[in-house]
C-alpha cells in the first residue's frame, strides 16, 4: 500500500531524513512516534505527496508519486488520501455537511451523491443532529469528527493525520480513537498516524519510531511501484 524507498529531506543544512525505509500494508493502523523535530511531520507530508523528498521513491496505492506533476499530484491527493490535522481546518463560513462535501466537489461528485455520502458520514459519526452546524457551533470532538468525515468522503484509500487528538480532551481522544479502529473495519482504510498519544500509539498495530532521521528497526520494502501492477488502485 505504501512503499517507501530511502527518502531524504534536508531544509538548509539540516537533514531531517536520512534514508527512511518503510513498507505499510493494506488496513493497517500504524503510528509514528518519536521526539519532537524528529520529522514524523516531514515525513508524513512527504507520504501525503504535500511536500516531495530530495531523493528516494514513495509509491503510494501503487503509484509511484514521486513522479507525478503538480497537477496529477492534486488529482491524486483528492481521491487516494484523506488528512486529519491537529486542528481541524474546517472552514469556519460553512456548515459541517458543507465541509464534507468540499473534497467530493472537487472531484466532479453531483451535488445528491455528495449530499447523500455527507449524511451517510454524519450518520456513521454520530452527528447528524449537527449537520447544519457551522464549526464555532460545534465542540471540539464533533469538529474533529467532522473533519474525520471531510476526509473520508472521497473513500480514499489511506488516510493521514497528524496529532489527531492533540487539541482534545481524554474522551473525545478516547471516541476520536475508537473511530479510527471503526472505520478501518468497516472500509478497509490504511491509517498512518503521527502522535504523542502513548495511549493511542499502544492500540495501533505497529508503531514506527522515528529518531535522528531513522526510523529504528525498518522494514525494507520487498516491492516497488514498478513491480506491483497487480495492485489496484482504490477508486
Ligand atoms: N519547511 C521547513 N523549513 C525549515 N525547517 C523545517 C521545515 N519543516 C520542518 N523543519 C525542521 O525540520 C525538523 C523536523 O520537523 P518536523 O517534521 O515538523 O518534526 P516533528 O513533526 O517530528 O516534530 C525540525 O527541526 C523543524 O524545525
Ligand atoms: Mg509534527
Amino acid at each position: 500500500m505504501i512503499d517507501i524507498k530511502n527518502i531524504t529531506k534536508s531544509f538548509g543544512s539540516l537533514q531531517v531524513l536520512k534514508g527512511i525505509d518503510l513498507h505499510i500494508d493494506r488496513g493497517e493502523v500504524v503510528s509514528i512516534v518519536g521526539p519532537s523535530g524528529a520529522g514524523k511531520t516531514t515525513l508524513l507530508q512527504i507520504i501525503g505527496t504535500l511536500d516531495r523528498p530530495d531523493s528516494g521513491t514513495v509509491c503510494v496505492d501503487g503509484i509511484d508519486v514521486t513522479s507525478l506533476s503538480q497537477k496529477k499530484l492534486s488529482d491524486f491527493r483528492n481521491q487516494h488520501l484523506g488528512f486529519v490535522f491537529q486542528f481541524h481546518q474546517l472552514l469556519p463560513e460553512f456548515t459541517a455537511i458543507e465541509n464534507i462535501m468540499i473534497p467530493a466537489y472537487i472531484a466532479g461528485t453531483s451535488q445528491r451523491q455528495a449530499k447523500q455520502r455527507a449524511k451517510e458520514l454524519l450518520d456513521f459519526m454520530g452527528l447528524t443532529d449537527r449537520a447544519t452546524h457551522k464549526p464555532n457551533e460545534l465542540s471540539g470532538g464533533e469538529k474533529q469528527r467532522v473533519a474525520v468525515a471531510r476526509a473520508l468522503v472521497n473513500n480514499p484509500a489511506v488516510i493521514l493525520a497528524d496529532e489527531p487528538s492533540g487539541s482534545l480532551d481524554t474522551k473525545n481522544k478516547e471516541e476520536l480513537h475508537q473511530l479510527f479502529f471503526d472505520l478501518r473495519d468497516k472500509f478497509g482504510q490504511t491509517f498512518v498516524i503521527v502522535t504523542h498519544d502513548e495511549a493511542l500509539a499502544s492500540i495501533t498495530d505497529r508503531n514506527i519510531h522515528l529518531r535522528d532521521g531513522l526510523i529504528e528497526t525498518p522494514i525494507i520494502p520487498q516491492e516497488t511501484c514498478l513491480d506491483s501492477e497487480t495492485t489496484t488502485p482504490s477508486e
